[in-house]
């Protein structure tokens, strides 16, 4: 599928590729996200993945304007069923996400980089939700994930008056981890994918899932569900081999999944 580029490795990277429209996603393209996200999750070669937008300008524009503004409301219900789906696959991975935001990250382009676990931004990165203006709200989980991320007064505002911010904002809120130099974007989002990569997959999985349960539970049952997870780690081959590498001064060599 054209609209998409998947390139696959150990680090493996997906383009949203329709930069005419500045990448906005459409059902096409959200159900073809989906089929790669299902075959990421089952190939054990891939041990990260980066997700961004092709082109200078966007990461994701957006839900399709000019798609959503034909849908019936049964239409509208199952596109937005489609988003949600796509968006907890990608929270459900259990290899760790980056998005490198390259440009405009708004309405469901901004709910896909933070359905990511990690967001670098270039500086002429745009975030924001502006639904209201389309007399929407937003659709792909913003609601939820925006203010679990950069708090409820923030996000109330955003959300009620649709407006943008830019990449040293995103920063200073905490909605992403770095921000780079438009050029460095990629390199850098690689030196980081490169730096996660050479951990325990195995241990890098149970943490992601702990850290969802964060998002998901609530704090007694999250507490308790780390516990079950710091078990489960205590019981791997990665564990033997990083406490034995660290007693004997060497790096340790991990079994990676
Ligand atoms: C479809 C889009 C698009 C989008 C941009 N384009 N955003 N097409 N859906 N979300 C198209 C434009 O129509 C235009 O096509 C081309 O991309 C370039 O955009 P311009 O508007 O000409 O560029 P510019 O003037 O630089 O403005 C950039 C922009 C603006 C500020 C990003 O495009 C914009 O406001 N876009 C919409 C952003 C938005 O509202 N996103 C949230 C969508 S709702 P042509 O053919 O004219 O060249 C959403 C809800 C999710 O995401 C949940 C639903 C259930």
């Amino acid at each position: 599928m054209e609209d998409l580029i998947f390139e696959t490795g150990e680090i493996a990277t997906l383009t949203i590729n329709r930069p005419k429209a500045l990448n906005a996603l459409n059902r096409e393209v959200l159900e073809g996200i989906a089929r790669i996200l299902r075959d990421v999750r089952h190939d054990a070669s891939v041990r990260i993945l980066i997700v961004t937008g092709a082109g200078d300008r966007a990461f994701v524009a957006g839900a399709d304007i000019a798609a959503m503004s034909e849908m019936s409301v049964v239409e509208g219900q199952e596109f937005m069923r489609l988003g949600h789906r796509v968006m907890q696959t990608f929270e459900d991975l259990p290899i760790p996400v980056i998005a490198a935001v390259n440009g405009f990250a708004l309405g469901g382009g901004l709910e896909l980089a933070l359905a990511c676990d990690l967001i670098l931004a270039s500086e002429k990165a745009r975030f924001g939700q502006p639904e209201i203006n389309l007399g929407i709200i937003p659709g792909f989980g913003g609601t939820q994930r925006l203010p679990h991320r950069i708090g409820q007064v923030r996000a109330r505002e955003l959300i009620m008056t649709g407006e943008m911010f830019d990449a040293r904002t995103a920063l200073e809120w905490g909605l992403v981890n770095h921000v780079v130099a438009a050029e460095a974007l990629i390199p850098e989002t690689r030196k980081l994918a490169e730096k996660i990569a050479g951990k325990s997959g195995f241990a890098l999985r149970q943490a992601k899932a702990a850290l969802r349960a964060s998002f998901t539970m609530e704090e007694d049952a999250g507490l308790r569900f780390e516990q079950s997870t710091v078990a489960v780690v205590f019981g791997s081959a990665d564990k033997t081999e990083g406490m034995k590498a660290f007693i004997e001064k060497r790096q340790p060599k991990w079994q990676h999944r």
